[in-house]
């Protein structure tokens, strides 16, 4: 099975493809899935999949969980020297999705052929999209998930050593919100600011104001973030101009500290424009929420890989963003770190991940599927 899948996560990490374009991907997860004879659901996805495994044991009829898998890859040039890599110029797998892949598609494997020692329904997806926060939705939006009772996954992690499980209950992986600012004055000649509204003032003023909402209006005991990442206003130096813009991200673990953030965000961007006499248009998009583990979930995730041979430790937080979350709302969900090895984090031209995690990974997730039917029965 370690050959197997390494030599299907290689092919994976040769053929990378970007979020809503992984149609050699997905054909190859349909094809090595129809080869053993598991079922892909008709779930109407362009890319990604949904497979489906029953168990065949005895006894009444289980319940349905789900397993899931990212596949996607980012817009990065490769330079990790690998012998298979990214054959598709400007596009890499430097998140790890195809070590996702390969070692959910191992669990596939291995629920299937072990389908006699369990019984109930398990939903496997194979996810597009996921670095564009698109794919998770998109997968809701077939329907075809909503009967399972609890959603599992993992990433990889850099950081830790191969045979190595982080695992922590609670959030893990923040909320991530977007804000788009235009703060419209009155433009003039930079000589006569007094025919005209300035922006740029107000902007100074509003940015310096944004880090109190973390700093004064939140516990300071729990993560949480507001980072203004670009910044616009005017074209020369003797014009004041008409507007100024800004935009960023609020990241939150917590959900009431989310609905405050986005309060706290709008009165002060609203007064301090109103205080300088500008008007201010703010954009606010909702991403993915916090990723938030499941207490029962992660006792049962830490005896089955004590079981499997893996060490766990104390999973990191992480202000980054996983569409992971979608699938966890309103159930149980658990969202594991692998231990992948390798030096350099992930999004980075280096990134690499160590094949051999790949079959004690998917050994964990075959395993822990299969506590989780005997669990909800
Ligand atoms: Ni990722």
């Amino acid at each position: 099975m370690q050959g197997r899948l390494t030599e299907l996560f290689k092919w994976l990490h040769r053929h990378p493809e970007t979020g809503l374009q992984e149609h050699e991907t997905t054909r190859k997860i349909r094809e090595t899935l129809e080869s053993h004879g598991i079922e892909v659901l008709d779930s109407g996805l362009a890319t990604g999949l949904i497979a489906v495994l029953h168990g065949e044991g005895e006894g009444r009829a289980a319940p349905v969980i789900g397993l899931r898998a990212d596949i996607d890859a980012l817009p990065v040039a490769e330079e990790s020297g690998l012998p298979y890599a990214s054959e598709n110029p400007g596009c890499m797998h430097a998140c790890g999705h195809d070590f996702h892949a390969a070692c959910i598609l191992g669990a596939a494997l291995m629920l299937h052929e072990r389908r006699r020692e369990w019984r109930g329904t398990v939903k496997v997806v194979f996810q597009p999209a996921e670095e564009i926060d698109r794919g998770g939705l998109l997968v809701m939006q077939t329907g075809l998930t909503d009967d399972c009772r609890l959603f599992l996954a993992g990433h990889t992690s850099a950081g830790m050593p191969v045979g190595t499980l982080g695992v922590k209950e609670g959030p893990v992986m923040a909320a991530v919100d977007r804000f788009e600012v235009t703060l419209r004055g009155s433009g003039c000649h930079a000589a006569h600011p007094h025919k005209g509204v300035d922006p740029v003032p107000a902007l100074g003023a509003v940015l310096q104001s944004l880090q109190t909402i973390v700093s004064r209006s939140m516990d300071p005991f729990a993560p949480r973030l507001v980072s203004v990442t670009h910044v616009e206003a005017g074209s020369t130096w003797n014009v004041i101009p008409e507007t100024a813009f800004f935009e960023g991200t609020v990241r939150t673990l917590d959900a009431a500290d989310r609905e405050l953030a986005e309060r706290r965000f709008r009165e002060i961007v609203g007064g301090t424009a109103a205080a300088y006499g500008v008007t201010a248009q703010i954009g606010w998009t909702r991403g993915s929420p916090a990723v938030v583990n499941d207490a029962g979930l992660c006792a049962l995730a830490r005896r089955v890989a004590g079981e499997c041979g893996l060490l766990t430790c104390l999973q990191e937080n992480t202000m980054g963003a996983e569409d992971f979350s979608r699938y966890a709302q309103g159930r149980p969900g658990l969202f594991v770190r692998i231990g992948t090895g390798g030096t350099y984090p992930a999004h980075h031209p280096k990134f690499t991940v160590d094949p051999q995690a790949l079959y004690p990974a998917a050994q964990f997730f075959t395993e822990l599927a299969m506590a989780c039917l005997r669990l909800e029965e």
